[in-house]
Order: structure tokens, then C-alpha cells, then sequence
């Protein structure tokens, strides 16, 4: 059934709507003034709001903007008494559905409603679908074949939706900034941005405020109240990156954070509280700075509630080529360019090399080779790594799959499109040749 609320200040319009809506069908309540309307609206969901615009008090367009800043806000209906196109105009403008000059017709505001009913489930629905598709074109791709890439995925996927702190550790450029990403991509915060904060990047005295925020006054340069990133992440996530750089002192108040949501800012007396998811990472060997006394050892436990330990490219050496792929189309297209894959030589100098730059060094490499390549296959000699055997004709010749489609349009050419003279030479069935035939879009070749 159609929930409708009627705001209007008139009591009997409001009684008279009453009757005759509920008499067509529709669940109807009803509300005096602007403030009644919005606190009903808050603790219903209606369907549609028929709203009067001139109303002693909070006036209908301030309700109405009110309303419509919840993304599934009702359907709007504006009631207006004085037939003023400018009312109706600006009404429009705030986002009402439609709008009736009183005395309405009955029959008239029933097609109304019901269009404005409809109107609603489909804007709903419209932005389900723009979620989803937002979801989907996920602007960084997290790719995770091996096994180890894998236990990490999936057990992303399971602690994103908690609350939990999670401490990310591995060598530098090994994506521990990506598994954040991806860890709140998939969590119940992913409606506030993930807020980043690099500790390194700070002098000692300087992050605290950065974190916590200061009031004016609380030192020489405090010319203003500044909000922490804690308050700026509130409700969402914040990422403490290089987490081993943060001074001990405020590793004290990170902790006390961690506990309770609670934080001063510098300076200030008042206890403030945040609601704020912390994912910290870090290169370091934490332990080790334990023990030389520069990280505080409960703050550690406090982190470790979730531990992700990513490996070093090198012990997942079977990931190399994906991700060069996926690197090599990633500036291919980024630079216009039509590089589509490696030479068998590019690829086994990429599986060699032992990558002590990680996932990021092997990103620059494939950028740089993106560029330097003049052809739709990187060779070697586009790779500013070690390569084995210098480029010859081998590695000019292109991709496996290349060398196999030039091949076979050659010999097929040879004997004039001849399928069975070309199976025979080539050493493979007819069926074979016809399915490769087809793979490589070389049927036209044919002589039918
Ligand atoms: N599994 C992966 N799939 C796709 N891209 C990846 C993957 N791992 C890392 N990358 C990419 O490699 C680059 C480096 O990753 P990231 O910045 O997350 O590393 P990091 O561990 O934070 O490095 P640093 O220690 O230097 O801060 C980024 O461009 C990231 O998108
Ligand atoms: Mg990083």
C-alpha cells in the first residue's frame, strides 16, 4: 500500500485529503506543520509527501530541502494555494516530483501520486544499479593468483565488514597501501573516503595535530581550530601509513584512541569521540623496534588484532607475468599505445629477475617499456632489467601466439588457401587447423 504523509496547516484540507485518499486506497497520516512533518519522516518512510508550500513556521521548501537530503527521501507533491508559477518553478528546482494548485481534482492528484509512487521505485532502483555499477569499475584491480595473494584476498573479504584494526606489513612497494584500499573498498564505511595520512611525511610536532587537531592558541602558529584527520574520517577510515615513524609520545594517544574513540585535540581541554576504523601499515620490522625501544609494545597488540604479512614478489614469482599484463594494458592504454603482450624472451627475464622494488618496481619497469616499445610485443631490450640472450631476430619476431598466426597465414598463402595441403605441412588435423583458423581470424584465407 501507498504511504502518504499531507502537510498542510489548513485543518480542514488536511481532514478532507485524509478521507477521500484512504477512500482510494492509500495509507494516509497527516501533519500540521513543517516540524511535525520532518520528525514523522524521520521515524516513517512514506512513499509520498504532499506538501504545502506557505505554512506558518518551517515554510514547505525548507522541509522539502530538508527531506532531500536523504538519498531515499519520499516522492514530493507540492500543494500550492496562490497558482504562482514561481512557487511551483522553485519547488521543481529542490527536487519536488510534481505540484497541484488547491482546489485539486481528486482524480487528478491520484494519477499524481501514483506516477510520483512509480517515479520513486525507480529512482531507487537507478541508484542501486549506479552503486553496483560503481562497484564493478573499481578503479584499481587487486590481483591475487598466487596462493598466498589468494589467503589474502579471501581474508580481505572477511574482516572488511568488521571494525577491527588491521596492521599491514611487507616490503616497500609490495601493495600493502593497496590491500587498504581494498579492505575499505569492501567495508560497511566505504561511504566516507579513506583518509591516508603517511607519518614519515611529519615532524614530530607537527602530527599530532595532523591526527588529532589543535585549538586556536594551543601553539605559536595555531592561528585557527583545525580539525584532526580523525574527526575528518569520522564515521569511515583512516590509514596510518609508515606507522613505525609515528613519535612515541603520540603513540601513547593513538593507543588510548584505539581503546575508546576518544581524543583531545592540542591544546584542548574537551574529550571528543570519533567513530573511525584505523588500518596502519608499515615496512619495518616492528619487533625489532620494540625491542630497541622506539615502538611501544602494547600499542603493537593493539594494532595486530588482524595481521596481513604480504609477501615479497620474489615468493610469488608465478604472479609476475599477470601482473605485467595487466601493467603493459594498463599503459598501453593510459599512453595511447597498442602493446598487447611480451616476447617468450621479455617474459622469462621478467620471471628471472628477483624484483627487490616489488610490485612497484615491476610497474616502472612495464611503464618504461610501454613507452620504449615501438611494436605490439615488449622484448627484451625494452626492459631495463638483466635480460639473458641480447635481442636477436627470436625476439623480434613477436608473442608465441604471433609467430604461430604468421605461420600459419604463410603456408596457407603458399598453397593457395589450401586447408588439407596446409594441415599437412603444418603437421596438425584439419579440425585443428580449422579452430585455430577461426582463433586467429584467418578464415577469409580459405579457399572455399
Ligand atoms: N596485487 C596487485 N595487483 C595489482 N596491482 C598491484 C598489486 N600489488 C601492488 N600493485 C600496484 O603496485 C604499486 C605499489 O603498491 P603500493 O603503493 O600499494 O605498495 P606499498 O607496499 O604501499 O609500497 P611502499 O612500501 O613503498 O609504500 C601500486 O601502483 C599498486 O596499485
Ligand atoms: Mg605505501
Amino acid at each position: 500500500m501507498i504511504k502518504i504523509l499531507v502537510v498542510d496547516d489548513e485543518e480542514p484540507l488536511r481532514r478532507l485529503l485524509n478521507k477521500e485518499l484512504t477512500r482510494k486506497g492509500f495509507s494516509v497520516e497527516v501533519a500540521p506543520d513543517g516540524k511535525t512533518a520532518l520528525s514523522l519522516a524521520k521515524q516513517n518512510s512514506y512513499d509520498v509527501v504532499l506538501l504545502d508550500i506557505m505554512m506558518p513556521g518551517v515554510d514547505g521548501i525548507s522541509v522539502m530541502k530538508k527531506l532531500k537530503t536523504d538519498p531515499s527521501a519520499p516522492a514530493i507533491i507540492v500543494l500550492t494555494g496562490k497558482a504562482t508559477v514561481e512557487t511551483a518553478v522553485e519547488a521543481m528546482k529542490y527536487g519536488a516530483y510534481d505540484y497541484l494548485t488547491k482546489p485539486y481534482k481528486l482524480d487528478e492528484l491520484v494519477i499524481i501520486i501514483n506516477r510520483a509512487y512509480d517515479f520513486g521505485r525507480l529512482s531507487i532502483k537507478t541508484q542501486l544499479l549506479e552503486q553496483e555499477l560503481v562497484r564493478k569499475e573499481t578503479p584499481f584491480r587487486f590481483i591475487s593468483s598466487s596462493r598466498q595473494m589468494k589467503e589474502i584476498h579471501d581474508l580481505i573479504q572477511k574482516i572488511a565488514p568488521t571494525d577491527s584494526p588491521v596492521f599491514i606489513q611487507g616490503e616497500s612497494g609490495t601493495g600493502k597501501e593497496l590491500v587498504a584500499n581494498t579492505i575499505w573498498h569492501y567495508s560497511r564505511r566505504n561511504a566516507v573516503p579513506i583518509i591516508a595520512l603517511n607519518c614519515a611525511t611529519f615532524s614530530e610536532n607537527l602530527i599530532e595535530s595532523e591526527v588529532f587537531g589543535h585549538e586556536k592558541g594551543a601553539f605559536t602558529n595555531a592561528y585557527e581550530t583545525k580539525h584532526g584527520i580523525v574527526e575528518v574520517a569520522d564515521k569511515g577510515t583512516l590509514f596510518l601509513d609508515e606507522i613505525a615513524e609515528m613519535p612515541i609520545g603520540l603513540q601513547a594517544k593513538l593507543l588510548r584512541f584505539l581503546d575508546t574513540g576518544e581524543f583531545r585535540r592540542v591544546g584542548g581541554n574537551k574529550i571528543m569521540n570519533v567513530d573511525v576504523r584505523v588500518i596502519a601499515a608499515t615496512n619495518k620490522d616492528l619487533r625489532e623496534l620494540i625491542r630497541q625501544g622506539t615502538f611501544r609494545e602494547d600499542l603493537y597488540y593493539r594494532l595486530n588484532v588482524i595481521n596481513i604479512l604480504i609477501p615479497p614478489l620474489r615468493e610469488r614469482a608465478e604472479e609476475v607475468e599477470e601482473l605485467a599484463v595487466f601493467f603493459a594494458r594498463k599503459y598501453s592504454q593510459k599512453l595511447s599505445k597498442t602493446v598487447r603482450g611480451f616476447t617468450p624472451e621479455a617474459l622469462e627475464a621478467l620471471g628471472r629477475y628477483a624484483w627487490p622494488g616489488n610490485v612497484r618496481e615491476l610497474e616502472n619497469v612495464i611503464e618504461r617499456a610501454v613507452i620504449l616499445s615501438d611494436s605490439e610485443t615488449i622484448a627484451g631490450k625494452d626492459l631495463s632489467i638483466p635480460v639473458a640472450h641480447t635481442a636477436g631476430d627470436k625476439a623480434a619476431a613477436g608473442s608465441l601466439e604471433e609467430m604461430e598466426r604468421d605461420y600459419i597465414l604463410r603456408v596457407l598463402r603458399e598453397f593457395n588457401g589450401n586447408q588439407s595441403k596446409t594441415s599437412q605441412v603444418l603437421g596438425i588435423d584439419r579440425k585443428t587447423l580449422y579452430l585455430k583458423l577461426r582463433k586467429y581470424g584467418l578464415s577469409d584465407y580459405v579457399k572455399k
